[in-house]
């Protein structure tokens, strides 16, 4: 059985501040970090102030490798802007000293596009591992885009999309119709590897899938973020509203201090 540290913030500010800062600390102690990233309206804030400490040259991330958990596929050709490439490079990688060469997703291997996903495992096996996963938390309780249903052991692969996925990132899209069905996605046990895992989620949306992931502490398959408890170093980092349905009794038992 793994072990869970619990840390519940304020706001999603401190949120952000708290996990800019374990990785900012982690590439500063090894300049050649393997990254594994996360999209979505989650890690923005984050990614914001490893920017701002980029800038102030308090971190230099020139060394580092990065590999995102998923993209989708079947996007319209003008609508690159949903890719999760194209995020990526908007809220992290062109505003910081990150080489293109060396970010990977499972469709792109640094510059060159990529539909055999055995080989994007091969990357991160190549340099080692993940040194720090950041994760958000879909409502239904997916990580990546492993939706509930994903076994304990999947691999990089293609995936449905849940129609409860599909509704949740319509928004944004033009029209529900634009969102892609599919995607390619790190699997949970791609996801277990990682050396250390930082789930971050704030809002009173992801309260329900945080309330059961605490109600039963192990794996079930209909929350894929309940493959976490197989882990042995894992940060839930979280605000009070996501924190809020969370079984009291529960929570001395993993709650740590945001030092
Ligand atoms: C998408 C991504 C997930 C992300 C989730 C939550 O479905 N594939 O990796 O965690 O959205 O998104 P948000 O942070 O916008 O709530």
């Amino acid at each position: 059985m793994g072990t869970i540290k619990l840390i519940i913030c304020k706001n999603e500010n401190e949120i952000s501040d708290l996990a800019s800062k374990i990785i900012v600390d982690l590439v500063n102690n090894k300049k050649k970090s393997n990254l594994g990233l996360a999209t979505g309206n989650s890690p923005i804030g984050t990614y914001k102030k490893i920017i701002e400490k980029y800038n102030n040259c308090e971190v230099c991330l020139k060394h580092v490798r990065t590999f995102n958990l998923d993209e989708y596929l079947d996007l319209k050709k003008d609508d690159f802007k949903n890719s999760y490439e194209y995020y990526m490079d908007e809220n992290l990688f062109s505003k910081t000293d990150i080489r293109k060469k060396r970010t990977f997703f499972p469709t792109m291997l640094g510059n060159k596009p990529n539909n055999d996903y055995s080989k994007f495992e091969d990357k991160i096996k190549k340099y080692g591992k993940i040194d720090i996963q950041l994760l958000g938390l879909g409502t239904n309780g997916h990580i990546g885009f492993n939706e509930p249903g994903s076994a304990i052991d999947t691999r990089t692969r293609i995936v449905d999309l849940a129609q409860s996925t599909i509704d949740s990132n319509s928004r944004y899209f033009k029209s529900k119709e634009d969102v892609p069905k599919r995607a390619v996605s790190m699997g949970l046990g791609t996801i277990l590897e990682a050396e250390k895992i930082l789930l971050i989620a704030f809002g009173k949306e992801k309260s329900e899938a945080i309330k059961n992931f605490f109600s039963k502490e192990e794996f079930h398959e209909d929350l894929p973020m309940s493959a976490l408890w197989n882990h042995k170093n894992v940060y839930i980092i979280i605000d009070e509203k996501a924190a809020s349905k969370i079984n009291k009794d529960k929570l001395s038992n993993f709650l740590i201090e945001n030092e």
